[in-house]
């Protein structure tokens, strides 16, 4: 079989990494790739946006699977661009991807269906917005409405930064677009999951749990980022919390976007709070997460071209999801100044160390080669992962594992995994 996969993260380069070992594959294709997923694929230099060229390449070359694996094309509509050309495409269509792409559409639907979450509003006009948070109870949040690299979202504790974020997000666009609209939400507090799952259009399989850690700093200080590290399984994510978001969350968004004529084929990432009133969606989104990903497919045992056909295909009841009775440890090396401003083109030592080393991955996210070098080319740099018989061990190993390499301006958190200290 021949695959190709869309994006060039850390998120791809396990995906990547999955595909690569499923017996059925005889060549990956990455579009654009990085110098990582350059080890395990032939990575083509044609963006993520460029549809059409996209498609043409893919007919050029027969290839059998194509698998999405960023948010904006997938928003955008390739999945549909390819299948009108007769291509099989792992990716919501665009208007299923709308979960992740409107906030408004993912609360109006989560209203429609009684699916729990935060109570909330939507606005197009900020006068009325600021109507509206004169007589809010405090702290609350505001979210653009559209795709904003996951940093569209205020916690406002006082009405002053309430304002000052509707200036930010409605006047003066600081996310683009995406802010025409606005979602005012409820300030929720608990602990964070994130649940990732297969979904053939009816049938949905859930995945590991795991934690992100969204914060640059350590004791989740400084700004948001795409997400400085992860584990897996969240030691949160309990049977009860489980049982209770399959009952009311997980079949019910699934159930609920067919029933809107928008059946969802791909991965829904259900980013989840659980509160003192029990566990609520804080977000939806259309595709793996980044650097979740990093920390469920190396523990999935299935082999991801069966996976990922059988939502194709329709046939997701026929597939028994399991994963490793182990643990697993990211932590994101980043160039220092992410997300603000870093620099780029340092030259990464020890990337060898890696190789032939059986339950420790080097992902790449923001690295290429420059002139037979691989130097680095992003915020995020790597994302180093460990696998281990428990979450601590994980910790130790993926530790270990980040001093394996180096390069100028090296940074990361020391403190991935320490919400694991509170269990025992
Ligand atoms: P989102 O992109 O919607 O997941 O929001 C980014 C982050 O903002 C989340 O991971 C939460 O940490 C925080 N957040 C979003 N919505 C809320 C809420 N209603 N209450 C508290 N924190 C929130
Ligand atoms: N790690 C969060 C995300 O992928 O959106």
């Amino acid at each position: 079989m021949r695959v190709m996969i869309v994006g060039s993260g850390g998120r791809e380069h396990a995906i990547a990494s999955s595909v690569a070992k499923s017996g059925k594959v005889d060549k990956i294709y990455c579009a654009p790739g990085n110098a990582g997923i350059g080890r395990l694929a032939e990575c083509v230099p044609i963006g993520a946006m460029e549809f059409d060229k996209l498609t043409a390449f893919a007919k050029e070359k027969s290839i059998d699977l194509v698998i999405v694996g960023m948010d904006d094309p997938l928003v955008g509509g390739l999945v549909d661009v390819m299948e009108a050309e007769g291509i099989k495409v792992f990716g919501p269509r665009k208007n299923a991807a709308i979960l992740e792409g409107s906030k408004a559409f993912s609360k109006e639907l989560m209203k429609k269906y009684n699916i729990p979450t935060a109570a909330y509003e939507t606005f197009d006009d900020p006068n009325a917005a600021v109507e509206y948070l004169k007589s809010a109870k405090m702290p609350i949040v505001l979210k653009a409405d559209g795709l904003a690299l996951g940093k569209g979202v205020l916690i406002c504790n006082d009405l002053k930064e309430a304002l000052d974020g509707v200036k930010t997000i409605m006047e003066d666009k600081k996310f683009g677009d995406a802010g025409s609209r606005m979602v005012v939400e409820e300030f929720m507090t608990g602990r964070e999951v994130s649940v990732l799952s297969f979904v053939d259009g009816k049938t949905i399989k859930i995945m590991s749990s795991a934690q992100d850690h969204k914060r640059a700093n350590d004791g989740d200080k400084g700004p948001n980022t795409g997400g400085m590290g992860t584990f897996s399984p969240s030691p949160f994510y309990t049977r009860e919390v489980d049982e209770f978001c399959k009952k009311y969350i997980y079949q019910a968004t699934v159930d609920a976007m067919a029933a809107e004529g928008r059946p969802f084929k791909g991965v829904i990432f259900f980013g989840l709070m659980l509160t003192q009133d029990g566990p609520k969606v804080l977000e939806y989104n259309a595709r793996f997460g980044d650097p979740e990903a990093q920390v469920v497919l190396p523990r999935m045992k299935n082999d991801i071209i069966d996976v990922v056909m059988a939502c194709i295909d329709g046939t997701l009841d026929k597939v028994d999801l399991q994963f490793e009775d182990n643990a697993a440890v990211c932590v994101v090396l980043a160039s220092k100044g992410y997300p603000v401003s870093y620099e780029k083109g340092f030259p990464i030592k020890g990337l060898e160390a890696f190789d032939n080393k059986d339950g420790y991955y080097c992902f790449h996210a923001g690295t290429k080669l420059d002139n037979g070098k691989i130097v680095t080319n992003g915020g995020r740099v790597l994302g180093v992962t460990a696998k281990g018989p428990t979450l601590k061990e994980a910790r130790a190993n993926a530790y270990e594992a980040a001093g394996w390499v180096d390069f100028e301006n090296k940074y990361m958190r020391g403190d991935i995994g320490k919400a694991i200290d509170e269990i025992d």
